[in-house]
């Protein structure tokens, strides 16, 4: 099993083996209770029991009648560090007791070992299935002077290099205290010579990937904007300084949680760096009545010895298997349309009818109709919130138009933005309280609207039933689900003054139990979530929408650097890439079709242009990109993706193209794609090493005929010569023979 607990006799002290197939991490507690992190690498069999504390005569001491003077909390490498003791670093618990203290003096109280993955109420997180497959430690810890305990669990998987993160606190003393801060993992490791990854960006410009060491101080992404942003993805991993795609250590974190977070690196005057990540502490706190507990929302962390490669396909495979949920969860996914590049707001039931034919004979499964259908909705300055079909624009309503997209054998799909209320609508003149503001203040509006306050079950209630009737008034097969603006003025009419700063967390809280009414009621319906794009790319979306739109920037260019970044964390199959016009909307350039298809295919794959505009001979083209699509799409969605050149590495040549390959789970097909990013006149040779194949196997590259044993292709490469601006793009397909 995974778990294995040990007490040592001689000295009192204990520790526990989380075992992964190959990593081991390791907590201590130590004699005094003390619950010390002794390491995480390399799995191994057996612990000495030798925790590897750093002693030193310098540091404000533990209790003197229990510890010998030169052992202090401050360098004490901990599993969840307090504050207002000897551990002058920034700590993963901040409470607001009583006494006005915020010190806590955690130690050992018990443990259990669970043979299952606990739920965690309310929130997402991954989930077990078959028996034996996770096992979880709840060690709980109790304050030496008050009756408040903090239990961190740690899911364990056995067939997977994870371990998931939580935090329980339960206040058991008969007064209220309050939650400051509470992160839902803190590791402090022994040293700091490794560089952190993050990916960031911005609106069309999301998840790029940035690298730098460590050096003492704090390094931290976070976001204070309500959702997890584009801004920063709440994603950090740390690397070995020799690791790459396919060598060396990596340790990725990814939060469960859609809201305001923070990770963050400290690196002390020791030179160990501590790791932790969680609710963000901006303007937020919670009240915790006596009896009460609050659960912080789950960090998956990853383990990889054969560098980042790896570390993505086992955020991949848990994502997709034990994360994502539903009916469409290992479901094909279908070829979509959307028509609001073709259109905008533009549109009325013969337009949109004769961009289907177009779309029909272009191979394409499903229609969906995007902003502009519903109220007054003529532009993006109204309307949110009046979730009533405009007549005048689609006449005979939905019901109609879903069954001309059936004549014409096609899905019908629809978008929402149900979060959002426009001031100029019905039913912010209905609830004018019903929005995130400040009475006295001032609102800000965002794309001229304002955010509904889902802190507030009569407003979630409201859209459940306001939503369900939309969902249900036709054949829907498809949703999309906008969320375009960020969160300021926190405030919610709802709470009592002193529970302002809740608004932020019970904001998700509500979203979340939204989502899980809406999904458990429609679960025919395949949801794909978007925020500006990928403004709310996060594993708490996916876990009740398995697909997200990754960006506004549609730029095949663009999208690649995206796309790369997005593919170290987040599977293929969540990922919505669709082909759209040229000049590009977003950055005015020009490029081949091929290459927007080819880019387009590494997800989940649609289009979004004006089809009536094309030519037939575009139109059969872009048709035998659809059949492509659908032959190809098991192994985008379902197999394993091996990146063979990135964005982010910065040698001269990689600048030039990127190569990335989808393999099949039985490795008996292989998809491969190169795509020139800075074209050359006269481009040089790509010699491209492939991965992921079948060692003893041979492929058949089904566009030349040629055999090639795996070997070959993964040791000497194949050469691309004939690549050059004009095709720009390349994708070869590999059949086992
Ligand atoms: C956001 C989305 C777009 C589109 C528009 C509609 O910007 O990201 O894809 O749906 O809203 O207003």
């Amino acid at each position: 099993m995974p778990v294995v607990f040990e007490k040592c006799a001689e000295d009192g002290t204990s520790f526990f083996l989380l075992n992964t197939p190959n990593s081991s991490y390791i907590i201590s507690v130590l004699e005094n209770g003390i619950v010390s992190h002794s390491g995480w690498s390399r799995r191994i069999e057996k612990w000495s029991g030798n925790s590897a504390i750093w002693k030193t005569d310098r540091g404000v001491n533990l209790p003197p009648d229990l510890d010998p003077r030169n052992l202090s909390l401050d360098t004490v490498p901990q599993e969840y560090s307090t504050a207002g003791k000897s551990d002058f670093r920034p700590g993963a618990i901040e409470l607001a007791l009583n006494d006005g203290t915020h010190t806590l003096d955690l130690r050992y109280f018990s443990h259990d070992i669970i043979e299952e993955k606990p739920q965690l109420e309310g929130l997402p997180a991954t989930y077990s299935v078959n028996s034996g497959e996770v096992e979880t430690v709840a060690l709980k810890l109790k304050d030496t002077k008050y009756d408040i305990f903090v239990t961190l669990f740690y899911a364990v998987w056995a067939e997977r290099d994870v371990i998931c993160r939580w935090v329980k606190i339960e206040n058991k003393t008969d007064g209220k205290i309050k939650i400051e801060k509470v992160m839902s993992a803190c590791i402090d490791f022994a040293g700091s010579d490794y560089k952190m990854l993050q990916m960031s960006g911005s609106w069309g410009r999301e998840r790029k990937v940035y690298m730098r060491d460590l050096v003492p101080g704090t390094q931290s992404i976070e976001s204070r904007r309500g959702s997890s942003s584009h801004h920063h993805n709440p994603f950090v991993a740390l690397l070995s300084e020799d690791a790459s795609e396919d060598s060396g250590e990596v340790f990725g974190f990814n939060f469960v949680y859609s809201g305001n977070f923070e990770a963050r690196i400290d690196v002390d005057y020791m030179e160990s760096a501590r790791f932790s990540m969680g609710i963000n502490p901006y303007n937020f706190s919670w009240n915790l009545e006596a009896g009460a507990s609050f659960t912080a929302p789950e960090v998956v962390m990853v383990y990889s010895k054969d560098g980042l490669g790896a570390m993505s396909r086992t955020f991949h495979d848990l994502y997709r298997e034990r994360l994502c949920r539903g009916e469409w969860k290992d479901k094909p996914r279908p070829i979509v349309i959307n028509n609001w590049e073709a259109t905008y707001f533009d549109f009325d039931e013969k337009k949109l009818c004769v961009l289907a034919d177009a779309a029909k004979d272009a191979g394409v499964e499903m229609f969906v109709l995007d902003d502009g259908w519903f109220g007054n909705r003529f532009d993006d300055r109204r309307a949110l919130g009046d979730w009533v079909v405009n007549t005048q624009k689609l006449k005979g309503g939905l019901s109609y138009i879903v069954s001309e997209m059936k004549k014409r054998g096609l899905g019908f799909g629809l978008w929402v933005e149900p979060e959002m209320v426009s001031p100029e609508s019905e039913l912010f003149k209905a609830h004018p309280d019903w929005c995130i503001h400040i009475p006295g203040r001032e609102m800000y509006l965002a794309r001229t609207q304002l955010m509904l306050d889902l802190s507030r079950k009569e407003v979630t209630d409201y859209l459940f039933e306001t939503l369900s009737g939309v969902f249900a008034s036709a054949d829907i097969s498809y949703i999309k689900w906008d969320f375009n603006r960020y969160m300021t003025d926190a405030y919610s009419e709802g709470l009592e003054t002193e529970q302002q700063q809740e608004v932020a967390y019970r904001y998700v809280l509500g979203l979340y139990s939204l989502l899980e009414r809406l999904t458990a009621k429609f679960p025919h319906i395949l949801f794909e979530s978007c925020a500006s794009g990928g403004g709310r790319f996060d594993p708490g979306i996916l876990y009740y929408m398995p697909q997200i739109w990754t960006s506004d920037n549609t730029d095949a260019l663009s999208r690649i650097s995206i796309q790369a970044g997005t593919t170290l964390v987040y599977p293929p199959s969540a990922m919505s890439c669709h082909v759209s016009a040229v000049p590009n909307h977003q950055t005015g350039r020009i490029t081949p079709l091929a290459q927007r298809a080819f880019t387009a295919m590494a997800g989940t794959y649609g289009y979004e242009l004006d089809m009536t505009k094309l030519t037939k001979e575009e139109i059969a083209q872009i048709a035998e990109y659809s059949n492509l699509y659908k032959k190809i799409r098991y192994i985008v969605q379902s197999g394993d993706l091996y990146r063979l050149v990135s964005p982010w590495e910065k040698s001269d040549k990689v600048e030039k193209y990127a190569a990335w390959m989808n393999v099949s789970k039985d490795k008996s097909f292989a998809v491969v794609t190169v795509s020139w990013v800075y074209a050359e006149a006269l481009a040089p040779k790509i010699v491209l090493k492939l991965k992921g194949l079948d060692g003893n196997a041979d492929y058949k590259d089904l566009k030349s005929g040629k055999i090639y044993s795996a070997k070959e292709l993964m040791y000497y490469g194949l050469l691309l010569a004939n690549l050059w601006p004009g095709n720009a793009s390349e994708q070869i397909l590999l059949v086992r023979v």
